[in-house]
């Protein structure tokens, strides 16, 4: 086991106690999404584009609702988790809704599919999960074909600090911020205990981390709101979600990178 392996132990477990509860919950309005709402968001969806007869691999895919409003898109998708409840619900929710795609359990620092796809694409609280973020860049990049490109639209890392200045550096460190809460960034579950441990990565770091995997960035925004609304955040606009402790000034909340694969990787010299 590595020196973070407990800690993704106690992830794994925090996540297949948030799938419960997340299934149910308002937050992530299943019902609705059965109906044929598309869970994706207008950043991502401007970012990925015509997806139809494109092949995605989708990193941290949870219970499977954005995997497969991409399936819906026409693309042939292939989401991981290392979460067995969030695969085992997946499964049965593109079963339920006749819409096909692949669910893979895996922990995404030890996946190697031996394929690659047109498109890697991940959102929303993926990247603080991961101890080493090299790794999850280098694991990106090694699924993708020459020319493909990975679409990343994540929290900013200041976000977190905004709100409580308390609860983690900026800057890396192994050490993550562990966390015990009753419930989840959800409704619901609000009698449940569960731990989490979270590594922020400043932006700076990721920049690194694409150039070392040869993905040459084309594109990088920022956004002063969440489309999400998440504990603590009041809704600015429809569908613009921000601190309801900072609504009054334009803070960063979101981000969103497009990176290609170039054809070879930078050689060592290239820095
Ligand atoms: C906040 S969710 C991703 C958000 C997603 N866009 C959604 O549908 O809400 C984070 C996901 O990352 C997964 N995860 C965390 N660490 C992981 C790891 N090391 N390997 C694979 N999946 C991981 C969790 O199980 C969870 O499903």
């Amino acid at each position: 086991m590595s020196e973070f392996g407990a800690f993704l132990e106690k992830n794994k477990v925090a996540w297949n106690q948030r799938t419960e509860i997340h299934v149910d919950s308002d937050f992530y309005d299943v019902a609705g999404f059965k109906a044929g709402r598309s869970s994706l968001k207008g950043v991502e969806l401007s970012l990925l584009g015509d997806v139809s007869s494109k092949s995605v691999l989708h990193l941290q895919c949870h219970f499977g609702q954005d995997t497969l409003s991409l399936a819906r898109m026409g693309a042939d998708t292939t989401g991981v988790d290392f979460s067995e409840n969030a695969i085992e619900y997946a499964r049965g929710l593109s079963r339920e809704i006749g819409v096909d795609a692949r669910f893979v359990l895996s922990d995404v620092l030890a996946l190697n599919l031996g394929e690659t796809f047109d498109v890697v694409f991940a959102s929303y609280g993926v990247i603080g999960w991961i101890p080493d973020l090299q790794k999850w860049v280098d694991t990106a990049a090694l699924h993708l074909a020459a020319g493909g490109e990975l679409v990343l639209v994540e929290f900013h890392p200041l976000l977190w600090l905004l709100d409580d200045p308390t609860r983690a550096d900026y800057f890396f460190s192994t050490q993550p911020d562990i966390e015990t809460e009753n419930g989840t960034y959800t409704d619901g579950g609000a009698d449940t205990a569960i731990t989490t441990c979270w590594w922020n990565h400043p932006l700076s770091a990721l920049f690194r981390c694409l150039k070392k995997a040869g993905l040459e960035l084309l594109s990088f925004e920022e956004f002063d709101h969440s489309p999400w609304g998440l504990a603590g955040m009041v809704e600015r606009e429809k569908g613009q979600f921000v601190l309801a402790s900072r609504a009054d000034q334009r803070l960063p909340h979101c981000y969103a990178i497009k990176a290609r694969k170039t054809a070879a990787p930078p050689s060592p010299a290239s820095g």
